[in-house]
């Protein structure tokens, strides 16, 4: 039965508008609708594809959802590999460049470059036919890579179709980035969650390509992909470097928009001291300019040398280090109660900010490279946004310094600290440290979670130093009496505060969830978890397998929120938020997976004769099933086509349901 016309067209028009959206966001930088309204959209368009499978285009907004396949990443081989580059690292060394150029081509006349940022991140290969994203891949060795497809898709600035002509065949080139303030945000995230900080932005969104469970979506969607070159299919009269990028930008990519032709490698100079000036407004990082001889048939001639083109080359900007001293080393208390060392700098400019504080992140570190008060320190920003102390310089340390060690008591509530065997993180245990009060509830009051008016850091810390806030519910008991005596709060700002406090009570599941400040639990798991059960009582018996079985969620967080919950004194302030007025809208719980074969994990083997595997597991996936490669006692069924191989009598032994290609097919849905 094929769809009625209103709804084909419906299904149109909702892809063009999402991936308008889509381009409005990251091309643009100017979003027209707000998140919610996108999502509804989106949600719209996944529901009719869901019901009219057939409707589903091969360029569809919705593909950009799949996961990576479970047994790891295929690989991908090139015709043409990918090239690094050769370094200029000053004027000099440019100027010898230029002259080989010059001498190569036969031609005293000056040879025109192109200039470009050179982009801080992941090199990545997009593969488009007959116009359409078929695959993604990293840059690996060069020849062979990674095939990520899954996990570039959900980076809305990618085009999953080219606008315009194009050859049957073209591979786009580019860098895969993280925006700076989102790798802020990312690593502030990640300290709070007493994870290890990303390096550099660099690390960061290499690491999220390369995610293959739990995925962290909000991180992909973030990606920024700018590009540079064209590797197959390069349009037919295309003879510059300056075209290319043109072309680039027509198709519908993200080209960095202060690339440059310069008429000889004087005008490349003044091109790279631009940028160098410039280097810290830019919104991903940059570390130098990459020159380009702008004419192909010029690029041809000079041809590469072992993976290095003999027409280009990078040019680096001086690494941003400096020098200061360590004048104190202190111990900072933060929501979970993690211990993190800071140290304070003599203050110091590096690469045009200033530096005053570097986090040390904890004693290992600390050991590791001997951090003492009074230590001259080498200072570093480079590709990080987070200064990092590089190393101490032995030689001016002075006379009767000591080894930093982290206090043995909480430094704001005296308790004695804790550090677990297998943990780098020491953690004041007290729940009821006031700087971990302090800061449950400066997230609790945040925008993502109850989004309380009235209520700063400066109140919080009032609320809690004079102890009419003793924990997180007592928030939801303090009475106008009370707030009107405590110092410097005027009449208006206790009305602001109540009537905040009022309209934080109407909530949501998710926000309630994100509000209780259970480790890794952020927006995204939230909203995993409110729309799996529905009420907070069906998560509250979920045992930690059912939270495991979630889509999205992984071992750590299923074990994080079970262990929550099963705390008596989290249990009761739990009730009791209830018990003082928080409210949410039930809702009907959705197994997410969706489709018929949702939370199935399947495994294939032999032969398949009606499909083929790639098929079978696609349709598989679509149906909400999984597919993985091994047996275990976790699988529901292996589909055994002809020939299986061991894993049929791995099956058997695991009494695990065994199925053929007509039962496979029964099960899967129209
Ligand atoms: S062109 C000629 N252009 O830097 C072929 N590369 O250090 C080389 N990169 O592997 C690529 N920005 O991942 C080119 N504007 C840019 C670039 C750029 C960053 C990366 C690329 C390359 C690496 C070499």
């Amino acid at each position: 039965m094929s769809a009625p016309t209103a709804v084909r067209e419906r299904v149109e028009t909702l892809c063009r508008e999402i991936e308008r959206h889509n381009r409005l966001y990251h091309m643009d930088d100017s979003p027209e609708v707000s998140d919610a309204e996108y999502d509804r959209l989106f949600r719209e368009l996944q529901a009719l594809e869901e019901a009219h499978p057939a409707l589903r285009r091969p360029d569809s907004p919705t593909l950009r959802v799949g996961s990576p396949p479970a047994e790891g990443f295929a690989t991908v081989e090139r015709r043409e590999p990918m090239l690094s580059l050769d370094n200029a690292m000053n004027a000099d060394e440019g100027r010898v460049f230029d002259q080989r150029i010059r001498r190569e081509l036969g031609d005293e006349a000056a040879v025109a470059y192109v200039g470009e940022p050179k982009l801080d991140g992941a090199g990545v290969e997009l593969v488009y036919e007959d116009g359409i994203l078929s695959v993604g891949s990293t840059r690996g060795d060069g020849r062979v890579g990674e095939d990520v497809t899954a996990n570039l898709r959900r980076s809305t600035s990618i085009p999953l179709s080219l606008s315009g002509d194009a050859a049957k065949r073209v591979s786009v080139r580019g860098e895969v980035a993280l925006p700076v303030e989102r790798f802020e945000k990312l690593n502030a995230g990640r300290l709070e969650r007493e994870l290890e900080p990303f390096a550099n932005p660099r690390n960061a969104a290499a690491g999220s390509l390369r995610q293959l469970h739990d995925i962290d979506t909000e991180r992909l969607r973030a990606l920024e992909f700018r590009a540079y070159a064209i590797g197959e299919g390069v349009p037919a009269g295309t003879a510059t470097q300056a075209e290319v990028l043109e072309q680039l930008a027509a198709w519908g990519f993200r080209v960095s928009v202060d690339w440059e032709r310069c008429a000889d490698i004087e005008a490349v100079f003044a091109y790279h001291e631009r940028i160098l000036a410039g280097r810290d407004r830019q919104a991903i990082e940059i570390d130098g300019t990459v020159i380009k001889v702008d004419r192909l048939d010029q690029q041809q001639e000079l041809g590469a040398l072992s993976r290095k083109p003999r027409w280009a080359i990078a040019f680096k900007f001086p690494p941003q280090q400096e020098h200061t001293v360590v004048e104190a080393i202190f111990a900072n208390v933060g929501r979970t109660g993690a211990l993190t060392p800071v140290a304070k700098l003599r203050p110091v400019r590096v690469g045009g900010v200033t530096v005053s504080n570097a986090s040390l992140h904890n004693q290992d570190e600390i050991d590791r490279k001997d951090v003492r008060v009074g230590d001259t320190v080498v200072v570093q920003r480079a590709g990080d946004v987070i200064p990092q102390v590089v190393k101490v310089i032995k030689a001016k340390r002075k006379k009767r310094t000591r080894k930093w060690k982290l206090p043995k008591r909480c430094p704001v509530c005296s308790a004695e600290t804790v550090r677990l065997e297998d943990e780098v993180v020491t953690r004041c245990p007290n729940i009821d440290c006031p700087a971990q009060l302090k800061n449950n509830l400066c997230h609790l009051a945040s925008r993502g979670a109850l989004d309380i008016e009235g209520l700063g850091e400066k109140l919080v810390d009032q609320l809690v130093e004079t102890g009419l806030v003793k924990r997180l519910s007592d928030l939801f008991a303090v009475e106008r009496d009370a707030l009107l005596s405590l110092e410097r709060l005027g009449e208006k700002s206790a009305e602001n505060l109540l009537a905040g406090l009022g309209k934080a009570r109407q909530t949501t599941l998710a926000r309630f969830l994100i509000a209780l400040g259970i480790r890794h639990v952020g927006e995204t798991v939230a909203d995993l978890l409110a729309r799996r059960f529905g009420d907070l009582d069906p998560l509250l018996a979920a045992s930690r397998e059912e939270l495991e079985a979630i889509e999205g969620v992984g071992p750590i967080i299923a074990e994080a929120v079970a262990r929550f919950f099963a705390d008596e004194r989290n249990a009761s302030e739990v009730a009791r938020l209830q018990s003082l007025g928080l409210r949410w809208q039930k809702t009907e719980p959705r197994i997410t997976g969706k489709g018929e074969l949702a939370g199935k994990t399947f495994v294939l083997t032999g032969s398949l004769s009606a499909l083929t595997r790639a098929e079978a597991k696609r349709r598989i996936q679509a149906a909400g099933g999984k597919v993985t490669a091994t047996v275990s006692k976790k699988t529901d069924y292996v589909v055994a086509g002809d020939d299986p191989g061991s894993k049929l009598s791995k099956a058997q032994e695991l009494e695990v349901e065994v199925i053929d290609e007509a039962g496979l097919v029964a099960l899967l849905p129209d």
